[in-house]
Formats: C-alpha cells, structure tokens, sequence
C-alpha cells in the first residue's frame, strides 16, 4: 500500500499520543530564568552587541575547545560568512554532502561560489573522504562537512585529503551542538565551525541564531566585520561591502541560560537512542549507525524503512508523530539542480526511505517504550 500524503498530525495535549517534538517541556524549565534575562537586556538596551553577547561569545569559544566565536543571525549566514571570510566566491567549487538541509547549499550559492553534491557513506549517511575525493577538480576550494542528525563526520579523515588538495575544511555543526571527536568538540575540528540557534536545535534560541567558530584570528576578524556591514577597527569606517547578520543580546542572554544544560540534554538525548537501540535491535529498521570514538548528540534519531509512507500513516494512527529529514536530497532539489550533480546512489536511496523518530530530552522512557511499541505491531501487521 503506498499512501502519498503526509500523515495527520498528533493532538499534543493528549497524553496518548507521542509528537515528534515538545520544545514547551524544556522552555518551561526555563521560563523564570528568561524573564529576569529580559528584565536585564532591556534594563542594559543591550539589543545589538553588549556584555550578553560577548559572554556567550566567550563561552561558546571554550564550550568548543576555540579561540574565537562570532555570532550571528543564523546558521545559514554562519556558513555563507565564513566562505566569504576564506575568500571563497565567485569561480569557486564547494563539496557540499547532498545529504544535508537545503541551507548547506544555499550558503554557498549565497556566497557566489558552486556547490558540488556528493554522495554519503551508507551506514552512518555522513561525507567521508572518498566522497570528497571523487568529487575534487581544479576550482575546489573547500568542503563542508555536515554533522547531521548530531552524528560527527570523520573530519579528520577529509582535512588530510583537502591538505593534499590544498582546499579547506569547514564543519556545518547546526545539528551537533556539543557532539564530539576523540574528545574533541564539533566546531574546533577543521579551519571553521559553524552552528544554528534555531529552536528546535540541540542549543536552541527563543528565534533565530547562530555562530561561527575558530582558531583563525584573521578569519574569525572577516567574519565579524562582514556580518557587521563591513566595520574595520573604527565603527565609522566601513572596510568592505558586508551586511547586518548579528546575533541579538537578547538571545544571546537566552542561549546563555541554556549553554549549562546542554551537556545534561544530550546526555539524555543519548540515554534515549540506546534506549531505542535495544528495543529495536532486532527489526529492519537501518537506524543510522554512530562512527566510533565519536560521541553523537542525537539531534535526529533516524531510521530507514520500505514503504515510508505506509509506516507513518500506521504510526501516527496509533499516536505517533514522525517526520522526514530530508525527503528530497539538494542535489534533486529544484533550486539546485542546474548545478547538475548526478545519480547519487547511497542518498537518493536514503531519501525515500528515512523516518526520523520522536527524541527530545524531555521525552521520558515510557514514551519512547510507547513508540516501540506502536512500531514492533505496524511490522507485525505488515508480515502477516
Ligand atoms: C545541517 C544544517 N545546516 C544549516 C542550517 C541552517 O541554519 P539556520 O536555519 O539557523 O539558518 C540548518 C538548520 O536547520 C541545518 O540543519
């Protein structure tokens, strides 16, 4: 049976049911702690740049092991800012997995170069180095290696092909807030991080956010006059062409409430993917595995299955919310496709067949034994 439309979704105030995701839960934790943020910003007219942003600047810089942190509007401009800051432009060829959200790729358009989609590696769905590899020509200038669904990619592996190759590493960390390497975090691991404070993101903003991260003084210098129309030294002189992309005091003040919890949140997080491991481990559902030595923050947890669409509908008439990241891989996206990148097996595969499964830190045990539950009767009915 294959059903097109999306499946209905949840009611979540019925204690029956399981939404994909709960941010009220975790803001309400919060709340209190929010106002007297407000109270104080507003106190300060500390709205754009002031001591709240340069706090959580610093903060976030040592979170990640990094000498500088900027912040700015999003995580779609932490990218575009950062290929500008490198250089990065017009004639230039950026490997981008095509297995990403869609604003790797539109960061690099944005910066005027061109992205080149890849392929993934089956079993985790990062890039690896004979992704990029294979994708190297005499215009590449740089990769971007995602961190998708709070899995770490294996940076090292492809800064010592982009070394050979003379291109830089540059690590799109929006779904891996606080993921590590070997013990090294997410963001310190090639030339530049970048990162997304959009609510539902691991480190999540009360509104839109994001940062940039590094070790580079001169880069992390470019990126902070570019997302600030171009300041030199004196605020009045206006070195190059940039534009306004700032991260706001307020949330700043808000993230910087949060920064605390996260390592407590992704604990929990992982706590719940092993929970669902063991459950599951025994039917055909492809969860996307870990890399090892790595310690993953489970942004998304993400399972693979034959008719999608089918499932989800089943699931969700029992209560369960599901969702898809991401359905139509960017090298099939319309807004893409005249960059003309291929059949790209491993991913085009994927799309048709990822279901990300509710995860969230305040999800408790029962939920999650509730989901399994819903999904070991959708495959029994689906054998019989
Ligand atoms: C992998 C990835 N890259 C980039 C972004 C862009 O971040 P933002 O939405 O803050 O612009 C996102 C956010 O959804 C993302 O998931």
């Amino acid at each position: 049976m294959t059903v097109n439309a999306s499946p209905p979704r949840v009611d979540p105030l019925d204690a029956d049911t399981v939404p994909f995701y709960a941010l009220w839960p975790q803001h309400e934790h919060f709340l209190a702690r929010f106002r007297q943020q407000l109270d104080d910003v507003v106190m300060a007219n500390a709205f754009v740049g002031g001591p709240w942003l340069d706090r959580f600047e610093r903060r976030w810089a040592e979170y990640c092991g990094v000498d500088h942190a900027i912040g700015v509007a999003n995580g779609t401009d932490a990218i575009e800012l950062t290929l500008r800051g490198l250089g990065i432009g017009p004639g230039d060829e950026v490997v981008v997995p095509a297995n990403t959200f869609v604003a790797t790729a539109a960061a690099v358009v944005a910066a005027g170069a061109t992205p080149v989609f890849v392929d993934v590696d089956p079993g985790t769905l990062l890039v690896t180095e004979s992704n990029v590899l294979a994708a190297l020509g005499p215009v590449t200038a740089a990769v971007i290696v995602v961190h998708l669904y709070g899995q770490v990619a294996d940076v090292d592996a492809i800064t010592s092909v982009a070394d050979r190759h003379g291109i830089v590493v540059i690590e799109d960390a929006a779904q891996a807030h606080g993921a590590s390497s070997d013990g090294r975090r997410a963001g310190s691991l090639a030339r530049a991080g970048t990162f997304s404070f959009y609510p539902g993101k691991n480190l999540g903003a009360l509104g839109d956010g994001g940062m940039v991260t590094t070790d580079d003084a001169v880069l992390a210098q470019r990126v902070r006059s570019l997302s600030n129309h171009g300041r030199g030294h004196v605020a009045t002189e206006h070195i190059e062409v940039g534009r306004n992309s700032r991260l706001d005091g307020l949330q700043a003040a808000f993230l910087g409430e949060k920064l605390p919890d996260l390592d407590r949140f992704n604990r929990r997080r992982r706590e719940l993917a092993a929970l669902y491991r063991s459950t599951l481990l025994d039917l055909p559902l492809g969860l996307v595995q870990a890399r090892p030595a790595t310690e993953p923050v489970y942004h998304l947890m993400v399972a693979q299955v034959d008719e999608r669409a089918w499932f989800r509908h089943r699931l969700a008439d029992r209560g369960i919310e599901t969702s898809i990241h991401y359905p139509m891989p960017c090298h099939r996206q319309p807004a893409f496709e005249r960059f003309g990148s291929g059949y790209l097996p491993i991913v085009e595969r994927a799309a048709s067949r990822l279901v990300s499964l509710p995860l969230y830190p305040t999800m408790t045990n029962d939920q999650v034994h509730r989901v399994c539950e819903a999904i070991v009767a959708v495959i029994e009915e689906d054998n019989r």
